[in-house]
């Protein structure tokens, strides 16, 4: 997959592939200001987790860039702007995770100049996207002890390079099995409203060559009961403290139903996501979203006008569900409060 986040210094912009137009066309979205920003985070140009985290961080360098040295208020303009960052998809801990550590390095030295804070902050997004890819591919390496030559694993939504700085979670695992000279077969639940499984999912695997196949999600089922699934294999948005997993919304249905066919249930995700100060899975916040992604499809509307829909983005599968984590810091098994402090500190 090619760079799909692109941040140049010079320029003072951020360009992303435009994920709301894949895999129809390949079009970039610049973002010059940190409300393009905002609109590219609420609006999904980009989304999955650690690539929101990713843009967090060159948002916050955007937002420098464009804050005036000579008003005597730009540290309180310029962390007003941070806060509209951190915030603009609230299930996904990543952002906020990044934009604290360009809070902290900032707080090095509350009275540096901003030209050299727009330095320091240049080089630490970039080091942020580095690691998050760094971590993937660790993550896939991990995760290879859980699959094998010829396995079939369902996934949901999109936890790919295209959710992440490059490479992913969940499909960074089966990245690194084609790697190591497997064939591993993936089946993409589509993912209704968005549709990241159909369009996104499947796009980058069918790009690299990687087995994949669509399938609406409420064939999820059948194709269990008929073995087409050895394994269920997603990404997570928010990890409490106790194991409990934001993702997207439909994550819970599959991993009730790989309990009840006795599969195992994966969720891949670094570290950057597991938020320890959120106990369970009930403090978790839950994004909800517009009622035209619902009420239409492709511009055309699909239910009678005037009756509301459900739009959670998001919901949370217990820990007790969950067979493991695979982090870049090494597999979580089985999740609990201590399993993941004592791989993660
Ligand atoms: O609404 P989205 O597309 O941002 O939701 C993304 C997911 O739920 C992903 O599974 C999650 O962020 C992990 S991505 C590596």
């Amino acid at each position: 997959m090619k760079r799909h986040i692109r941040y140049s210094r010079e320029d003072a912009s951020l360009l992303l592939l435009d994920q709301r137009r894949l895999p129809a066309e390949e079009k970039w979205f610049v973002c010059r200001r940190v409300r393009d920003v905002e609109q590219a985070l609420w609006e999904m140009v980009v989304r999955g987790a650690p690539a929101l985290g990713v843009v967090a961080g060159y948002g916050c360098c955007l937002a420098a860039a464009t804050t005036d040295e000579t008003d005597p208020q730009w540290r309180e303009q310029l962390e007003e702007k941070m806060s509209r960052i951190a915030g603009a998809r609230p299930t996904a801990v990543n952002p906020e995770y990044v934009v604290e550590r360009m809070r902290r390095a900032w707080a090095t030295d509350l009275e540096i100049e901003l030209d050299d804070l727009r330095w320091m902050w240049d080089r630490l997004a970039a080091e942020i996207h580095s690691e998050d890819i760094a971590a993937n591919k660790a993550m896939g390496r991990n995760g290879l002890e859980l699959l094998w030559d010829g396995c079939s694993v369902l996934t949901h939504c999109n936890a790919g390079a295209l959710a992440t700085g490059g490479y992913g979670t969940a499909l960074g695992v089966v990245r690194a099995a084609k790697s190591a000279g497997w064939n591993v077969r993936v089946v993409a639940g589509e993912t209704r409203p968005f549709l990241q499984g159909a369009r996104l999912t499947a796009y980058e695997l069918w790009q690299d060559d990687i087995d994949v196949r669509v399938a609406c999600d409420n064939a999820a089922a059948v194709l269990m009961q008929r073995g087409e699934v050895d394994a269920v294999l997603v990404g997570a948005d928010r990890i409490a403290a106790n194991g409990d997993t934001a993702n997207k919304i439909g994550t819970y249905n599959l991993a009730l139903l790989a309990s009840w066919h006795k599969l195992p249930f994966y969720v891949a995700a670094p570290s950057s996501t597991f938020d320890l100060d959120t106990a369970s899975g009930e403090d978790i916040p839950i994004e909800t979203r517009p009622e035209h992604e619902v009420t239409q499809m492709a511009g055309t509307r699909i239910t009678p006008r005037g009756v509301p829909v459900y739009n959670y983005a998001f919901d949370v599968t217990p820990a007790g569900l969950i067979s493991a984590f695979i982090t870049e810091k090494g597999l979580i098994r089985p999740p609990s409060r201590e399993t993941i402090r004592s791989v993660l500190e």
